[in-house]
């Protein structure tokens, strides 16, 4: 397809792809919170937390107040894109899926592991007590989420991988292998960072407005540091994973459907790292420039799901399905789903809300 994404394709099939780009990414915001953020507080972990710092709104503590809400986010945020992947891609998805079989339903158990383990990182006496026993905590709670990303990325692979399904299900395997999987993993592992860091850094912004200078300009380059490690991080491993994907993947990735979105998140690349610059070096955090970063961020991850997508397009006979997405848009669930979308908007604004009452109230 020689067109801009998702112009070209017929109208059912366009509104399901927008609608699953735009819900997917949603997903991935709260997810590269998770993600980064529990990486981070296992390595926070190392060190021991005086109980003189547990009061204060530093980068551990914000994190490890926020995460059950974030994890909990980024799992309903999952609801919508995996509606609309079993529309828009039906044998490719269920095929994976089936085909990694209890590897693939292992998400389920070690998810709801993770997500307790988060309630346990809000402990003030794990943080500091025990040296293993944080460890343990932190290191269990990163290395659940790093999985279920590890288990999302292979499904991936595997669904348009059609060449290795006879031999894997005559085998009775339930692990894919691809020398690809880890740089794309350590391309979704990166990139979680600057995210995690523009979230974090409005989070700091509304509540250390009355904590001491040296703590707000500590955070401030903290952040920033994050924020841009991360980036760089995130663009070395995306031009690993380019250079190591097959030549078609290659060319639809930088392909006339994508191209323009390359350029918007190689934008959205250059205006954080502008933005982070200017915050570490001004030691403070301004609206203005967490607009800017907000803005850069948002367009980096649009640019990468569009591209992702362009991929898998012209991986598979996409255009033999035009027709069951126009079946399906005849079954008339859009009205049920925006209605149940804004209720679960309302419900999560309303958990949002409780966590923010219950941090004030702990930090007065
Ligand atoms: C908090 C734990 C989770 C993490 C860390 C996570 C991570 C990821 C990652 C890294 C991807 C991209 C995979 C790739 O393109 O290589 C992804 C995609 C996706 N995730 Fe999640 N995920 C989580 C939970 C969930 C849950 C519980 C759901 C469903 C309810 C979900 C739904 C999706 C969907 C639909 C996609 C797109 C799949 C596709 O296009 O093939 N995620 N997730």
């Amino acid at each position: 397809m020689n067109t801009v994404f998702p112009i070209g394709f017929p109208a059912p099939t366009a509104l399901y792809l927008t609608l699953f780009v735009t819900t997917l990414l949603l997903h991935v915001v709260f997810m590269n919170y998770v993600l980064a953020g529990t990486a981070f507080l296992a390595l926070a972990g190392l060190v021991k937390r005086k109980p003189a710092d547990t009061g204060n709104a530093t980068i551990s503590s914000i994190l490890r107040d926020w995460m059950p809400f974030a994890v909990s986010a980024a799992i309903t945020m999952g609801v919508a894109p995996i509606l609309f992947v079993q529309i828009l891609y039906k044998e490719n998805f269920y095929t994976a899926n089936l085909l990694l079989f209890h590897r693939w339903m292992s998400i389920v158990p070690v998810l709801i592991v993770g997500f307790y383990l988060t309630y346990l990182l809000k402990s003030n006496k794990l943080a500091t007590g025990q040296f293993a026993l944080r460890i343990v905590v932190g290191f269990g709670a990163a290395a659940c989420f790093g999985f279920t990303a590890l288990s999302w990325t292979e499904n991936h692979l595997l669904s348009l991988d059609r060449a290795v399904w006879t031999d894997m299900y005559a085998k009775g395997d339930i692990f894919y292998r691809s020398r690809v999987i880890l740089p794309r993993l350590a391309m979704w592992f990166c990139g979680a960072f600057p995210t995690l860091a523009t979230l974090v850094a409005w989070q700091l912004f509304s509540t250390q407005k009355n904590a001491p200078e040296p703590q707000r300009q500590r955070s401030a380059r903290h952040i920033a540091l994050i924020a841009a490690i991360g980036l760089t991080a995130f663009v070395a491993s995306a031009i690993v994973y380019f250079w190591m994907m097959p030549p078609e993947s290659r060319h639809a990735a930088i392909g006339p459907m994508s191209k323009p979105y390359l350029f918007v998140a190689g934008c959205g690349v250059v205006i954080q790292l502008a933005a982070w610059h200017l915050v570490f070096h001004r030691r403070r955090l301004t609206c203005v420039l967490l607009q800017l970063a907000s803005f850069g961020a948002l367009g980096t991850i649009l640019g990468t799901l569009i591209a992702r997508e362009s991929i898998r397009i012209s991986a598979i006979d996409f255009e033999r399905l035009y027709s069951q997405h126009a079946d399906a848009a005849t079954k008339g669930g859009l009205l049920v789903f925006v209605a149940f979308a804004v209720v679960n908007a309302a419900a999560i604004a309303w958990c949002f809300r409780l966590v923010r009452r219950g941090r004030v109230r702990q930090l007065d």
